[in-house]
């Protein structure tokens, strides 16, 4: 059996394994640049965040319809269940799919027509967390929290994600603000690529309750002291760093003094189509390549849930 965990770092879009995006590019009469589902997989090869973000939003012309968003989501809550997954917060990008002519409704009504049962389909509870790219303007952003508005109900909290050097977190201090004010959660993506201040300023300024990645915080060790003092939850994904290259190899991924620092860390899958694994992988590959033992496997474990936004109630029900 595996342990049961909460995933806090997934992006939907980065479910989509290369199978269903052939099988939604012939639904929806779209070509795809590769020959099939093999050739494809063979292009997931790369060199930085911004190389992969290239592939991830190419990719994401196969999705058109509200059945296309939930029969994304159902994948990704199958898979993730059989991995020991019984709650994920799940981040998705509104304005990667407007800038194609999909109307926001159509993916978050999609997105919930899975989410909506996966409780009862896949025992599984869930939140959607609207991300704003932030290569994109400050404007942008507050565009898509305004056309957000009519699905609120369904939306937990805010996040940040896309190219992160160049765009730091005080360009999105309004929206944040704006967001606070509605009784949205707050998270962002900072110190995966981008410098140890970011994380910082996502702290600062933009009032983020958790941290994504949060890898560069290990430069610098006030900033840790302060993490582990205010208990500021980190969502790692190792796969993703080693894809990525953030680190060089698994084996030199620090999660282990992080969590010898003290530091709340979760771990997640981020992108799991892309980087090679589920959040049960992710565990594993730490597990074996780290030489994680048991005590360790259940703090991780633990953290999840801990720095999940479930009520107390809800939280000793999923653990
Ligand atoms: N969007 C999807 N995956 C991402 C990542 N790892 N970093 C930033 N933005 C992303
Ligand atoms: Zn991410």
């Amino acid at each position: 059996m595996p342990l049961p965990i909460a995933e806090l770092h997934l992006h939907i879009e980065g479910t989509l394994e290369p199978e269903l995006a052939f099988e939604l590019a012939a639904r929806n009469g779209v070509a795809l640049p590769y020959a099939d589902a093999e050739e494809l997989r063979k292009a997931y090869e790369f060199a930085d965040l911004q190389s992969f973000l290239n592939l991830y939003y190419e990719l994401m012309a196969v999705l058109r319809t509200e059945r296309d968003f939930a029969d994304l989501a159902d994948a990704y809550l199958a898979r993730a269940a059989a991995q020991g997954v019984r709650h994920a917060e799940i981040f998705f990008d509104p304005q990667a799919h407007t800038a194609r002519g999909v109307d926001i409704g159509t993916v978050v009504e999609g997105l919930w027509r899975a989410l909506g049962n996966s409780e009862a389909e896949h025992g599984v509870s869930t939140r959607l967390i609207l991300c704003f790219l932030r290569d994109e303007s400050a404007e942008s952003a507050l565009e898509t929290l305004e056309a957000a508005k009519p699905y609120l109900d369904r939306i937990t909290g805010i996040g940040l994600d896309s190219a992160e050097v160049g765009h730091p977190p005080v360009k999105f201090r309004e929206v944040y603000e704006t967001a606070a004010g509605l009784g949205l959660r707050r998270v962002a993506h900072a110190g995966e690529e981008g410098p140890p201040e970011y994380i910082t300023e996502a702290l600062d300024v933009l009032g983020v309750e958790r941290v994504d990645h949060g890898l560069r915080c290990v430069e610098d060790p006030e900033l840790v002291a302060r993490l582990v003092r205010e208990r500021i939850p980190l969502t790692l994904c190792p796969l993703s760093n080693v894809r990525l290259r953030t680190v060089d190899t698994l084996a030199d991924h620090p999660l282990p003094a992080m969590l010898d620092a003290g530091l709340l860390c979760t771990v997640n899958s981020d992108d799991p189509a892309y980087f090679g694994g589920y959040a049960g992988d992710n565990f594993d590959a730490v597990r074996r390549t780290l030489g994680l033992g048991e005590e360790r496997l259940r703090e991780l474990a633990r953290n999840s849930f801990t720095a999940s936004f479930l009520e107390d109630d809800e939280e000793l029900r999923a653990r």
